[in-house]
């Protein structure tokens, strides 16, 4: 007989597994490629719509449609229901509502959807209608595309009219497709409202750091990006000036050039130390963003607080005991790439399988990224001084390495960006700190906050993508070039091995059993794209070689086989 105990131990593992499932089942995946030129189809069209109608829109007079229908329920705040677990009735209940509400405006109008709502749940139509409306202008605007006429009159040299770029659930703006895509003002970044949701994402990676560890981590190594920070309005910035303790304040012309110390009071806990990875793109779009960071940080260094509460102080001080080195030098957090370079080549030294140890992956990171953009004791401007030990110092004392995803579209298997610069940067640490860094990614873009280990973003982006049958089938529907997609996943998926030792085994055999190892999958795959074949076959050999995976000597067998009878295929064929 089992215990009480083992019961309620087996139902919470039971209960812990179905979340998981729903979490995968949940996940918003792209179904393959976007064809230059090509609207939506129906299903993808309803999905997005779904989603761009789960916000809260207030540019647009427009409030989020599970909000509407949870209050048609009688519930009071659909922020509390967000935080209970996928499994739970009354949220399974409103997602249900909503979707039937977004299939009945696809099928009808925006007034048949407002009408159904009021009928079923009794939701004030003054409310409904202005959400349908929106999604009204959306769908036409995603039926219209525009781009192969746009790049037709690009090439006669004609105008193209501007677009903001950003995510479509992020800024409905961007649309309609095929306008040349302008930036932000760097001088209104970070927005309110960007700030206001960094907070939230901070502090869910501060609470999940300490829920593992006991404490705050001393010091965080964020990546900060570009086009991330462009789409969110600068949330990754204000996702810093959070964790340091401070908020921008604007000048009389309103650009954010100055600070404002958050008290310990407000804050309820220590100043993080932040060091801060900034891509070239970012680096040239928001050359007054990175003034603004140098001088949170040089701020918080200069309080009059107690080392306990306030991490960045104690790390300068340190240093400067230690090292007998000055202030400003103690005080360089924001690194980038040397002027006029970009990228952290991780990617490609990975991809070409051109490294003896994990540990020249981040050596090359620190080469790459490790310019500092700061001020002389004149307060004199720096552009990228060449700082190596200044930049591997700061990163010793990293205890955890984080960086923002805003977006459902491009995943960190998706490209191979997210490994060499979070990846990188995680090695960096490693080998400086003599310590593996905790690693996270949020998912800012959901209603609800989330902050996932490295490892698990890792297992929902394979089961939802890489070993999806629905993501697959997707790619495979645009033949050779699906293939290579699919090549282009396990690649990526092992520089997350290369640069953090994060995929677990069986990821490695479920990819090998998919892909390779049936045989009709196999014989589609070959038909398709023996190139991409050959290198899925030897990127998985090479996570044996390297370690990483350790599957039976049958699988290891079947894989040299391809190897050697693709080698021979692709000579004869070339
Ligand atoms: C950026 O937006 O900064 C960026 C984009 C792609 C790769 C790396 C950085
Ligand atoms: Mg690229």
């Amino acid at each position: 007989m089992k215990s009480k105990t083992d019961v309620r131990e087996r139902d919470a593992r039971v209960t812990q597994l179905f979340e998981q499932l729903v979490e995968i089942e949940q996940r918003l995946i792209p179904t393959g490629l976007h064809v230059f030129g090509n609207a939506l189809e129906l299903e993808e069209k309803t999905d997005l719509l779904r989603m761009v109608a789960s916000f809260d829109r207030p540019e647009h007079g427009v409030r989020a449609l599970p909000t509407l229908v949870a209050e048609g329920l009688g519930i009071d705040s659909y922020d509390v229901v967000l935080q209970e677990p996928a499994t739970s009735e009354t949220k399974e209940l409103i997602d249900g509502i909503t979707s039937e509400a977004i299939r009945r405006f696809c099928e009808g109008d925006a007034d048949s959807a407002a009408d159904w709502l009021h009928s079923r749940l009794n939701v004030d139509r003054q409310q409904s209608l202005p959400v349908f409306l929106l999604l009204q202008r959306i769908a036409d605007q995603l039926d219209s595309n525009h781009e192969m006429d746009a790049l037709m009159r690009a090439l006669r040299g004609e105008y193209i009219e501007p677009g903001p770029g950003a995510d479509i659930v992020q800024n409905p703006l961007v649309l309609p497709t095929g306008r040349n895509t302008h930036a932000v003002n760097p001088y209104s970044v970070p927005s309110a409202a960007a700030f206001a949701r960094a907070k939230q994402t901070a502090d869910a990676l501060l609470r999940r750091y300490f829920d593992e560890h006991g404490r705050y981590p001393r010091a965080l190594a964020l990546v900060l990006w570009g086009l991330d920070n462009i789409k969110t309005q600068g949330e990754g910035v204000a996702q810093a000036l959070w964790l340091l303790g401070v908020r921008p304040l604007r000048d009389a012309l309103n650009r954010a050039t100055e600070i404002e110390v958050i008290s310990l009071e407000e804050l309820q806990r220590p100043r993080i130390d932040v060091v801060m990875t900034v891509s070239g793109i970012f680096r040239d779009l928001f050359a007054p963003t990175m003034g603004l960071l140098d001088k949170a940080v040089r701020r918080v260094a200069t309080l009059d607080e107690a080392s306990d509460v306030n991490y960045v102080r104690q790390n300068v001080t340190q240093k400067i005991e230690v090292d007998g080195c000055g202030f400003d030098d103690a005080v360089t957090r924001v690194f980038s790439n040397a002027p006029g370079n970009y990228g952290t080549n991780v990617n490609f030294m990975v991809m070409d399988s051109q490294w003896e140890n994990a540990a020249a992956l981040g050596d090359l990171f620190v080469t790459r990224k490790c310019f500092a953009y700061t001020r002389d004791s004149g307060g004199r401007t720096i552009e990228g001084r060449e700082a190596p030990r200044l930049m591997g110092d700061a990163l010793s004392r990293v205890e955890a390495t984080y960086q923002n995803i805003d977006s459902f579209e491009v995943g960190i298997t998706d490209v191979d960006h997210y490994f060499e610069y979070l990846g990188g940067v995680s090695k960096a640490v490693e080998t400086r700190s003599k310590s593996r860094p905790a690693i996270y990614l949020s998912d800012s873009l959901s209603p609800q906050t989330k902050i996932r280990s490295l490892e698990e973003t890792i297992r929902l982006e394979t089961r939802a993508k890489t070993l999806n049958p629905k993501w697959y089938e997707g790619m495979l529907k645009h033949g050779f070039r699906g293939v290579a997609e699919i090549e282009n996943h396990v690649a990526n998926t092992f520089g997350w091995s290369a640069t953090a030792d994060a995929v677990d085994p069986w990821i490695y055999t479920d990819i090998a059993e998919t892909f390779l190892l049936d045989s009709k999958m196999f014989e589609r795959l070959r038909e398709l794209n023996p190139h991409s074949v050959r290198s899925l076959a030897k990127r998985l050999l090479e996570a044996n070689g390297r370690g990483f995976w350790n599957p039976d000597e049958e699988i290891l067998e079947r894989l040299r086989d391809i190897m050697l009878a693709f080698q021979d295929h692709i000579q004869v064929t070339a």
